[in-house]
C-alpha cells in the first residue's frame, strides 16, 4: 500500500485577541493542533471525526495547502504541503459544507468553467468534461440557473462537480453533506465512492454524520482538541471498545415491583422502565424496559427470570448492537 497522505508531528497554532473592555483586547494563543500523526493509503477513504473545535478543518486545510502548519510537516503523493505548495495544488481539491466556493451570479455551468480556468485545464474535451460532471451530480437540467437560484443541496451538488473538475487524486471533504437531504446526501456519498473505486482516487472525509464515516470509510481517526486518540478500521472501533451489552424488552402485564427486581440482579448496570404506547389497545400495561449488563449471559437470566412469571408475556426482544456514534461519545468522554 502506498502512503499518499502523511501528516507527521503536525502543530498548529492561533494567535487571537480576545476583547477585555470595549477598546481593549488581550492576546490570546489557541492550539488547534497539538501533535498530529496519521498516513492516508491510496485509494483509502479515511474518515476524521471529532466534536466541535477538535481540529478537523484546520488539519484539513493544512493539507491542501490552505493553511501553514505551525511545525511539523505534512506531505501529498510525496510533495510537502508548505515547500512543494505548487505541485501539490493540482493534484488536490476540497469541498465543504455550507460554504460559499461558488459565484452566485453565475450559473452553473459558468461556475464550472470559471474554476476550470483557474485550474488550467485544457480546453479541448472541457465541454463534455462539464456536462458529464453536471450529469454525475444531477444538476444537467439546472445548468444555465444562477447559481444564487439554487437550494442548498444544489449548490452543495455543484460544490462537488467543482471539487472533481480536476480529476483530483486527493479529494478533501469537509461535512460535505452538511444539511442535505437524505437522497441528496445517499447520492453524493455514491458519487464519491464510485471515483474511489474506480480512478482509486484518496478521500480524507470530516463529518458529524457518524453512519456516514461507518459506511464509507477504510479506517477512521477520531480528534479532540488537537490530539489524535485512536486510528482503527470502523468494525475494529467498535470491538476494541467494548461497550456493555444493552437489551430492550418489550412485556405485558408485568408488575412494575417484578420488574425493578430485574435491577437487583447481579451485573445488571442500569435499566429503564417506561409505558409503552405503542401497545395502548392492550388492556394490561405494557412496559418498555431497557437494560444494560455487564455479560451476554446476563441477557439471558434476566430473560429467564420474565419468562418464569405467568402474568407476563413478551412481546419483543432486541439486542442493541453498539453503533460507531455510541463508540465515538465514550472515546470523546474519556478523553475528558
Ligand atoms: N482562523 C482562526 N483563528 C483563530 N482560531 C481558529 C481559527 N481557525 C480555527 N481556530 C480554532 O482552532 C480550533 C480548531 O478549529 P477547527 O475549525 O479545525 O475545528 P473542527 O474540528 O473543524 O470543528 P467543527 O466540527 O466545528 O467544524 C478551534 O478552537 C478554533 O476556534
Ligand atoms: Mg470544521
Amino acid at each position: 500500500m502506498s502512503v499518499m497522505v502523511s501528516a507527521s508531528s503536525l502543530r498548529r497554532v492561533f494567535q487571537t485577541k480576545k476583547r477585555t473592555r470595549l477598546l481593549r483586547s488581550k492576546k490570546q494563543t489557541v492550539t488547534a493542533l497539538e501533535d498530529i500523526n496519521f498516513e492516508i493509503y491510496k485509494g483509502e477513504m479515511f474518515g476524521l471525526l471529532g466534536p466541535n473545535g477538535a481540529g478537523k478543518t484546520t488539519t484539513t486545510k493544512i493539507l491542501c495547502t490552505l493553511l501553514y502548519p505551525t511545525s511539523g510537516n505534512a506531505t501529498v503523493a510525496g510533495y510537502d504541503v508548505v515547500k512543494d505548495a505548487h505541485k501539490v495544488r493540482p493534484l488536490v481539491n476540497m469541498a465543504a459544507g455550507g460554504e460559499r466556493m461558488l459565484y452566485f451570479r453565475l450559473t452553473g455551468r459558468e461556475n464550472l468553467r470559471y474554476f476550470a480556468d483557474l485550474y488550467d485545464l485544457p480546453k479541448v474535451g472541457l465541454k463534455d468534461k462539464i456536462d458529464e460532471l453536471l450529469g454525475n451530480v444531477g444538476l444537467l437540467e439546472r445548468a444555465d440557473s444562477p447559481v444564487e437560484q439554487y437550494s442548498k443541496g444544489m449548490r452543495q451538488r455543484l460544490q462537488i462537480a467543482r471539487a472533481l473538475l480536476n480529476d483530483p487524486i486527493v479529494l478533501f471533504l469537509d461535512e460535505p453533506t452538511l444539511g442535505l437531504d437524505v437522497h441528496v446526501a445517499r447520492e453524493l456519498r455514491e458519487l464519491v465512492q464510485q471515483k474511489v473505486r474506480q480512478e482509486k482516487m484518496t478521500v480524507l472525509l470530516t463529518t458529524h454524520y457518524l453512519h456516514e464515516a461507518d459506511e464509507l470509510c477504510n479506517r477512521i481517526g477520531i480528534i479532540n482538541q488537537g490530539q489524535l486518540l485512536t486510528i482503527e478500521t470502523p468494525i475494529n472501533l467498535k470491538n476494541k471498545f467494548q461497550i456493555n451489552p444493552k437489551i430492550h424488552v418489550v412485556v405485558g402485564g408485568a408488575k412494575k415491583s417484578q420488574l425493578q427486581e430485574i435491577e437487583t440482579f447481579p451485573g445488571v448496570q442500569s435499566i429503564k422502565i417506561d409505558v409503552n404506547s405503542n401497545y395502548k389497545a392492550s388492556s394490561k400495561p405494557v412496559w418498555d424496559i431497557l437494560y444494560e449488563t455487564i455479560t451476554e449471559d446476563q441477557i439471558s437470566s434476566t430473560l429467564r427470570f420474565l419468562l418464569e412469571k405467568p402474568n407476563v408475556q413478551i412481546f419483543e426482544a432486541k439486542r442493541h448492537t453498539p453503533s460507531l456514534e455510541d463508540v465515538f461519545i465514550q472515546i470523546i468522554d474519556q478523553a475528558g
